[in-house]
């Protein structure tokens, strides 16, 4: 999808059709009211006579339009004026762009981008709708035999802007939104593949094709190397499977060659039946998703190369598998991570911490100045949380609150939990030096209690995506969530990373 910005009056857009928002009840926003003045009252007569109330999301196409040069109108309703705020904006961008995916149009004009968002300027707007609206059309059906030749898609979207004077912003914030759009993407379709296919390898063999087209270097850790490395707790997780693991480190430099950089490490379990501790059967297929983490941060990798962000990040990724198995893990097995700690395992099915923290180990050697690890690491999480925030704690407050901005300002959003010393208890083991688990109470925070003890020399902060990485039922599928998050998380380290430098 290519994307395009304009200043320009609405009648006189020469285009397959124009979007113009409603807001509730009935009322024209103001960039629908030139139309209706040029079209001889088309719009307001339609609303009249109550074929759209305005609510957000509702939409009417209009087919025939006097005087005008478009070839369709699109009404889109905006909900309440008062509550036009990020989440309706967004809501309303999806809803249009869903509804013309239905037709044949393959390009168009929206006025939606003029609209006022509580709190929010001209590049914020432009960046989202060209993130939501590449969003809004995606489809994953690379596995479908039968594909539709015919279907119409749309290639070309002009955003508009009030003033000649926001065309820079304006270009500039497309680039975010796309490259957003396209790192959220690649999380999306990693997440969608299955387990058989997407397994740890082929993780890895994406990660190396960065390589080529962004100048990342990436090196892949096989098991001896992992094994060279101490890592018994990543390794003991694998053991249970056929497919080898893997540790994916990807380096991104867009930064001053001495910078430290950001790490992201993400969990890679490219399927997780829970080991011996076996996970029920229903909607087991979902477990296809434990590597969301992993992706999330190719994703975000994918969205700071595009836009060429000035920063230094290296992604790590520990993927492998969690299978049952004559050779897996049984509950109190006792293992010896790289940093030295033994974990007595009471629970197979608490893999991702096993896998991480051996990660998070190896992130200390690139020095970072912070580290953050994503993971859908806990169904505690999904109880707390839903899918509304991804779960986040974190050793230092300034990191979590940097990480909480971001999940605001890109409606990704994350929410903190404590990591109070009270609850490291929970980890005590009769046995080893630590347990997997911490008991009935508090999942989420046990679990970030674990990875707390191999980040104590690391500014570290995590993120549980068990909610937000995918949706379930219907409209089953990867969100691509928080790439978002991670990659204004990272443009906003980037002071220098101003408009003018860039066009
Ligand atoms: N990948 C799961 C967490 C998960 C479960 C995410 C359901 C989304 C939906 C993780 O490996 C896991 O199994 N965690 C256990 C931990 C428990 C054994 C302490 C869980 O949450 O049940
Ligand atoms: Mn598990
Ligand atoms: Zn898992």
């Amino acid at each position: 999808m290519e994307f395009h910005v304009k200043s320009g009056t609405p009648e006189k857009q020469r285009t397959a059709c124009l979007v113009v928002g409603v807001f509730l009840s009935r009322k024209l926003t103001e960039p629908a009211r030139p139309i209706d003045k040029a079209a001889g009252g088309l719009l307001s007569n339609i609303l009249r006579k109550g074929d759209l109330e305005g609510k957000a999301g509702q939409t009417l196409l209009l087919h025939t339009a006097p005087n005008l040069l478009c070839e369709r109108i699109l009404l889109v309703g905006c909900g309440k004026e008062r509550k036009f705020d990020d989440t309706q904006f967004a809501r309303v961008v999806d809803a249009a762009t869903r509804a013309l995916g239905k037709t044949g149009v393959t390009e168009f004009v929206s006025y939606l981008t003029e609209l006022e968002v509580k709190g929010r300027d001209i590049g914020w707007k432009i960046a989202k709708a060209a993130e939501v609206t590449e969003n809004a059309v995606y489809e994953f059906n690379q596995l479908k035999s039968k594909k539709d030749k015919d279907k119409k898609i749309i290639r070309k979207v002009t955003l508009s802007v009030p003033s000649r004077s926001d065309l820079t912003i304006g270009e500039h914030a497309v680039r975010i939104g796309q490259s957003i759009a396209k790192g959220m993407t690649l999380a999306r379709n990693l997440g969608n593949l299955p387990g058989n296919i997407c397994t740890p390898t082929y993780l890895a063999n994406t990660a190396k094709k960065f390589d080529q087209e962004y100048g990342t270097k990436t090196k892949v850790l096989d098991e001896s190397a992992m094994q060279k490395l101490g890592m018994g707790a990543l390794l003991s997780v694998s053991r249970g499977s056929r497919q080898p693991a893997r540790l994916i480190v990807c380096e991104y430099h867009g930064g001053n060659q001495d910078d430290a950089p950001v790490a992201l490490v993400g969990k890679g379990l490219t399927f997780d039946a829970g080991g011996i501790s076996i996970k029920p059967a229903t909607a087991m297929d979902e477990m296809k998703y434990d590597m969301c983490g992993g992706a999330s941060v190719l994703g975000a990798i994918k969205a700071i190369a595009e836009m060429k962000l000035p920063i230094n990040v290296v992604g790590i990724i520990p993927s492998s598998e969690n299978l049952p198995d004559g050779d897996a893990n049984k509950p109190g097995d006792i293992v010896t991570s790289m940093a030295g700690i033994t974990i007595e395992i009471l629970n197979t099915d608490a893999e991702g911490r096993l896998i991480l923290c051996d990660a998070l180990s190896y992130a200390e050697s690139f020095k970072p100045v912070v580290v953050v690890d994503i993971a859908t690491l806990t169904g505690a999480c999904v109880v707390a949380l839903g899918d509304q925030a991804s779960g986040l704690l974190g050793n230092s407050d300034g990191l979590c609150k940097e990480l909480f901005n971001a999940g605001k300002i890109s409606n990704d959003r994350a929410w903190q939990l404590p990591l109070w010393d009270g609850y490291q208890k929970q980890l005590d083991s009769n046995f080893a030096d630590i347990a997997n688990i911490g008991g009935r109470g508090a999942g989420t925070i046990t679990a970030a209690c674990f990875l707390s003890r191999f980040t104590k020399k690391m500014k570290w902060a995590h993120l549980d995506i068990a909610g937000t990485a995918w949706k379930t039922g219907k409209e089953k599928g990867a969100t691509g969530r928080p790439v978002a998050l991670l990659t204004h998380f990272l443009i906003h380290r980037c002071n220098g990373y101003k408009p003018a430098e860039n066009t």
